[in-house]
């Protein structure tokens, strides 16, 4: 969900409504918020896309009021109707709030709160919070060290996680926001103004300068002035501003007809981005300055566990094989959701990597907590300046590849291979395992594959959208790969069902025998990757296993390997470059063409049903 609050000299409904379009990608499937208006509280919700809310707000946007909130919602508790969305009231109407998170005890809540005779009109586990804090608002009083004091009580009993953005009638020139386990972060306005949103997009038309709450603070904003304390301990906390240098236009659509079309566009100068400085193209030397680790530490270390979820965690697949492959070092890969509940066997000889673009997915946030409860270094691999795993981490290696909109990743997911790419040639000199040679041959692979991608896409596009009539209505699709071409069948998979609804799998080429050959038949697409790479044979072999059994196949390899086309119904030939940028290139015909199928099937690209971008609930 995305949480926008703003008290301040502008009119709070277009603020609120801008803010929220950029919040958007959080969850899109019903919308509301509240302004003050002459001491009095205005509500609007909606079910559907922000557009609704804004036909229903109508005239409203311009109501002469200078403090609300808003809310976009990703449904956890209650299917996605007007009744459910937020804000949520007390039963006085009184007392609004926003919330991102789940409240796990609200069950047991609303049972207490109902016998007390509190009435509920939502389904929410959000709707108890406002009533716990209206139980403990004194009767008759007013002013914020009331409302500040309730919300303590309130928030004493809640088990879960929350990001809140509260106002309460009595209190008209405050907004109050609290986080716990769900990013929040507030915006200082360029002269007079406060801001709170979930993520910096919501801001950047307004500011740059933002502060990150941690877990357990409280802030307490008027139109020129804001306090933090500790939720706990009530006693003030000193607070660094951070400066973003996102501007508000690389948060938008640039000419293109999706944010997902322009951020496939993007991936060469996000490649670029990410790679730039970090390894010297003559000595091949790597340099990650402020990695946070120093150089015994990263020879101490005897497993590294990649933890990350989604997209994320086909890009920690492919760092394995890299990793192992020149740091000589044990790695194990692990989805955050399993990570986090299994039994590890960590200590302070494992380093945890978690990737992640958002820097704030749930699991993997609770992922790396526990790692280093156990005593692991954790490295946060990401693409948001200031996000949570980012500053709960020892080490950070930021992505630079710019604010991803387009619920389906691209750029973020070809960044970070870059970054984990980097990473791999920094451990393995600093672990003596590398040599300067070869990490130069890998260091300008990396910046090279950007210029081929870049080369390549417009032709490659047309070339795409050309063959998907024969495609665009499968109802199943199959992508296969081996070695490091495997994630990127994965993720290929992921897409497609991601944006396009086909039901896609992704499988290793040599496990297709043991089972999904059953399923070819000439209403089954199989897209193959078949890179002429160390693996190239088996590739081939597993092929013709599919040919033989009459398989619809696409196949996707390596230019001037004309045997391929002998073998499949269509492919598509990429320029041969380094084997081991393979995955950041093949990476973008699968991109394409859910890319193409998704939009030929009128599909939402951008923001596709169910799904959301950032998931801060478990
Ligand atoms: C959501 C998104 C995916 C993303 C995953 C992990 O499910 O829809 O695109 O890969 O979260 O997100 P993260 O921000 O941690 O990379």
């Amino acid at each position: 969900c995305g949480i926008v609050g703003y008290c301040g000299p502008k009119k709070v409904v277009p603020v609120i409504l801008e803010g929220l379009r950029r919040l958007e990608y959080r969850g899109y499937d019903s919308a509301g918020l509240v302004y003050l208006q002459d001491g009095k509280i205005v509500k609007h919700r909606a079910n559907g896309k922000l557009s609704c809310l804004e036909d229903v707000v109508g005239d409203d946007l311009v109501a002469p009021s200078h403090l609300g909130l808003g809310h976009t919602r990703w449904a956890t508790h209650g299917a996605p109707t007007m009744e459910n969305a937020h804000p949520h009231s007390d039963c006085t109407g009184e007392l609004v709030l926003v919330h991102n998170g789940i409240i796990e005890n609200y069950h047991s809540l609303r049972e207490e709160l109902r016998a007390k005779g509190h009435v509920f009109t939502s389904e929410t586990d959000t709707e108890v919070l406002a009533h716990l804090i209206e139980e403990y608002l004194e009767q008759d009083a007013h002013g914020v060290d009331v409302l500040v004091r309730a919300i303590k009580e309130a928030l004493a009993r809640v088990e879960g996680s929350y990001a809140l953005g509260v106002m309460w009638a009595k209190a008209p020139e405050t907004l109050i926001a609290v986080r716990n386990q769900s990013p929040l972060v507030l915006g200082i306005g360029e002269e007079k103004g406060m801001f709170l949103a979930s993520d910096t997009p919501a801001l950047l038309p307004y500011t740059r300068k933002v502060i990150f709450l941690d877990d357990m603070e409280i802030a307490v904003l008027t139109a020129d002035d804001y306090q933090i304390a500790s939720l706990v301990s009530g006693e003030p906390v000193d607070k660094e501003i951070t400066f973003i240098d996102w501007s508000a236009s690389m948060a938008e659509k640039g000419g293109y007809k999706h944010f997902m079309l322009k951020e496939i566009f993007e991936q060469p100068q996000a490649i670029t981005n990410t790679v730039a400085g970090r390894i010297n193209l003559e000595s091949g030397k790597a340099n990650l300055p402020n990695l946070g680790f120093s150089d015994e530490q990263l020879r101490d270390i005897d497993r590294i566990f990649l933890v990350a979820c989604g997209t994320s965690w086909h890009a920690a697949m492919v760092a394995k094989y890299w990793l192992e492959k020149y740091a000589k070092i044990p790695v194990q890969v692990d989805i955050a959701s399993e990570f986090r509940y299994r039994h590890l066997l960590i200590d302070e000889r494992v380093l945890t990597i978690c990737i992640s673009q958002s820097g704030e997915t749930a699991d993997t946030l609770a992922g790396i907590r526990r790692a280093k409860k156990m005593g692991s270094k954790i490295l946060t691999i990401c693409n948001v300046v200031g996000s949570t795993m980012t500053r709960e981490a020892d080490g950070v290696i930021y992505t630079h590849a710019g604010p991803e909109i387009g619920v389906a990743s691209t750029k973020a997911f070809t960044a970070q291979l870059s970054a984990l790419l980097l990473f791999t040639v920094f451990l393995g000199q600093k672990r003596k395992q590398l040599s300067l040679e070869k990490s130069l041959q890998l260091g300008r692979a990396l910046v090279g594959v950007a210029t081929v991608i870049e080369e390549i896409l417009p032709s490659l596009q047309k070339k795409i959208a050309s063959l998907i009539d024969d495609y665009y209505d499968s109802r199943d699709f199959l992508f296969i790969g081996r070695g490091l071409s495997f994630p990127i069948a994965l993720e290929g998979a992921l897409k497609l069902k991601e944006i396009s609804y086909i039901h896609a799998e992704g499988y290793a080429s040599g496990e297709l025998k043991h089972g999904p050959i059953a399923l070819i038949d000439r209403d089954m697409p199989i897209l193959a990757l078949v890179p002429d790479d160390d693996v190239y044979q088996k590739s081939i072999s597993n092929v013709e296993e599919i040919k033989a059994r009459q398989g619809r196949l696409i196949l996707i390899g390596s230019e001037g390997d004309s045997q391929l086309a002998n073998i499949s119904d269509d492919v598509i030939y990429l320029p041969r470059v380094d084997d081991d940028v393979n995955p950041i290139l093949y990476t973008i015909p699968a991109q394409l063409l859910s890319y193409e199928i998704a939009t030929r099937r009128g599909c939402d690209v951008d923001q596709p049903r169910n799904l959301a971008k950032s998931v801060t609930v478990e």
